[in-house]
């Protein structure tokens, strides 16, 4: 397959209501980061609202839902396949929802979610979410169990966990980062023949995501962490176009 498709950026803005919920207040403003990363260049915006609230508030996803629809920005909102955020994502509309597992106790999201052990539970809020008007991704390893799962779940989109090969990278481990890399590019072209649409994300930095990006299937990549926490040092602006760059140069674009 040609790389027909300019491979799109979803900023993950969760870290600066981080930073803002160490001292309380309002400041810094994670809508105001989402417009300042959409004067930079992004695609979409990327917000998880979790279950214990640790960073993204109700009222911040509120207010991103203003903010993209008055700038006609998608909306990506992650969160848990639990009722009550359904309820609240119903409420909202935003243009994507992203289906991820969370568990309290952990620090970021850990692995995918298990949608060929969940097929029950899942199915019907895909449905019930895409009925409302939103378009459900879901968040799994590049594994061919979950991937077929994911499209017998009616789901169009499929958002691959790239945080395991990011890790191997850190931790010095080739083999296992090309294993990994190996099953996310077969995964990507397997997801496409069953007609899903295929995202990828979690743990992306400037050094780990030319090999990643260069996975001619892959429409969106969702980066947070590293880019809020680069802006600290460069500014989101330089932050955002240099992940950018890092995208457009693997694609050769
Ligand atoms: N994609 C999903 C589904 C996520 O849960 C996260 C983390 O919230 C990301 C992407 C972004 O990961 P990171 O902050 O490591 O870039």
């Amino acid at each position: 397959m040609s790389v027909a498709n300019k491979l799109r950026l979803g900023v993950n803005i969760d870290h600066i209501a981080t930073v803002r919920n160490a001292r309380g207040g309002e400041h810094p403003d994670p809508v105001a980061g989402a417009f300042a990363a959409i004067r930079a260049g992004a695609d979409g915006i990327t917000a998880h609202l979790r279950e214990d609230r640790r960073h993204i508030s109700d009222d911040d996803m509120e207010r991103l839902q203003m903010l993209c629809a008055s700038e006609n920005i998608p909306l990506n909102m992650e969160m848990a396949a639990v009722d009550d955020m359904v309820e609240i994502a119903k409420r909202l509309k935003p243009h994507a929802i992203c289906l991820v597992p969370e568990k309290r106790e952990e620090r970021t999201t850990e692995g995918g979610l298990d949608v060929a052990g969940l097929h029950n539970t899942i199915s019907p809020i895909v449905r019930d979410l895409t009925d409302n008007g939103s378009r459900v991704s879901l968040f799994i390893e590049a594994d061919e169990r979950q991937i077929r799962a994911a499209a017998a779940c009616g789901a169009p989109v499929i958002e691959i966990h790239t945080g395991a090969y990011a890790h191997a990278l850190d931790d010095g481990d080739e083999q296992r980062a090309h294993e990994i890399l190996t099953a996310m590019q077969q995964g990507a072209k397997l997801g496409l023949s069953l007609g899903l649409e295929i995202h990828a994300g979690h743990g992306i930095t400037f050094n780990n995501v030319g090999q990643i990006a260069a996975i001619p299937e892959l429409m969106e990549l969702n980066i947070g962490h590293f880019i809020i926490g680069e802006a600290i040092f460069m500014g989101l602006e330089e932050a955002i176009g240099e992940m950018r760059r890092c995208m457009e140069d693997a694609r050769g674009e």
